[in-house]
């Protein structure tokens, strides 16, 4: 069972899921990036598409924006005609290449050609790239891809060079407030506006963390403030991070230290969400703003060490040690 056949499932149960209950289901349902939903449904009225590439943020709309194509392009005999893997699951390039074999032997029901949906693409090392480009090129004739990725540039020049490729920004705030008051009003949900920033601040125009947010939050109470968010959220409190980037700053390394692997571990927060919280609290510390904009600076470097890979307790406690030699620096 594909994960086309879930959402459905989930349609009529008591319990739903909200990300695919507020999935997009039109081109003007989808918030944000307005040129590319427009040159998208442009070539679905064309009803010839090329092989796309959706690169860009979780949660802005790819994969929403892919089920919408087909949905378009074949109405009721979509599911006989698309077909979705993740390259992150699949378990290795031959067992994609298997599935696509067999989905592109059989003709396509209504239209010319059939669409593969290829989440996660820059999970895909080099050769299975390769290997990806080849399949492409096999069943052009009788399939398009579109192809999913954050990163546009883990994927190698061939594969881009076979694609239209669409750049997915985040989704504005003012967009992403029209999503909450959209669901708080249908779910009955009274939300203050402290509690949309603090959302909004977390999500960093990521929908879908918007939904999941706000569906756990609502399992608690209907009247949602800024305290249930943070509870909801995999930030830390503010309190706390602030606390850590000042001990780091006035020299006490091994106390932020300990404060830093206490917050991960308690909290379950990974790398990357200590990154962003302190990001924003630098702002709010007491330093002057040479000092901010440097810890800016190296909070970026880490933030990029952390997503190509490294170890992500390691470039945190340099991170804080860089921060304490600031300091010394003056
Ligand atoms: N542009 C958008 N407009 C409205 N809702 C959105 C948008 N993008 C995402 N959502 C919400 O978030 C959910 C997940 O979106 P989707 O699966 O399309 O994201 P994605 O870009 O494919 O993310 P990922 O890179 O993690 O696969 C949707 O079901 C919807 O509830
Ligand atoms: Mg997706």
């Amino acid at each position: 069972m594909g994960k086309g056949d879930v959402r459905e499932d989930n349609k009529n149960s008591d319990f739903e899921i909200w990300t695919e209950k507020y999935r997009p289901k039109e081109f003007s349902d989808v918030l944000g990036n307005d040129m590319i939903v427009k040159r998208v449904e442009d070539l679905v009225n064309s009803k010839n598409i090329p092989h796309l590439m959706f690169a860009g943020p979780a949660g802005t709309g790819k994969s929403s924006l892919s089920l919408i194509i087909v949905r378009k392009l074949f109405d009721d005999y979509w599911r006989q005609n698309y077909l979705e893997l993740n390259a992150s699951d699949e378990r290795g390039i031959d067992v994609i290449r298997e599935k696509v074999k067999n989905f592109a032997r059989i003709k396509s029901f209504s239209g010319s050609f059939k669409i593969i949906f290829l989440d996660e693409a820059d999970a895909l090392t080099r050769d299975a790239q390769h290997a990806l480009r080849r399949t492409m090129e096999n069943y052009t004739k009788t399939c398009r891809f579109i192809i999913s990725c954050n990163y546009l540039n883990k994927i190698i020049d061939p594969i881009q060079s076979r694609c239209s490729v669409f750049r997915f920004n985040l989704i504005p705030k003012e967009k992403i407030k029209s999503l909450i008051m959209k669901i708080a009003k249908n779910e009955k949900l009274s939300i203050d506006d402290n509690a949309i920033d603090a959302l909004y601040e977390s999500s960093n125009g990521d929908c879908r963390r918007i939904v999941n947010i706000l569906q756990s939050s609502s399992g608690t109470s209907k009247k949602i403030d800024e305290k249930a968010i943070y509870g909801m959220l995999s930030n830390a409190r503010p309190g706390e991070i602030k606390q850590i980037i000042e001990d780091s700053l006035s020299g006490k390394f091994s106390s932020s230290r300990s404060k830093l692997l206490d917050v991960m571990l308690n909290q379950s927060l990974n790398g990357i969400d200590i990154i962003k919280s302190m990001q924003r609290e630098v702002w709010n510390i007491d330093a002057d703003d040479n000092t901010k904009l440097r810890m800016i600076e190296k909070l970026g470097e880490a933030e990029f060490r952390i997503v190509e890979g490294s170890d992500e307790f390691i470039q945190l406690e340099s991170l804080l040690a860089s921060f304490a030699l600031l300091k010394n620096a003056d």
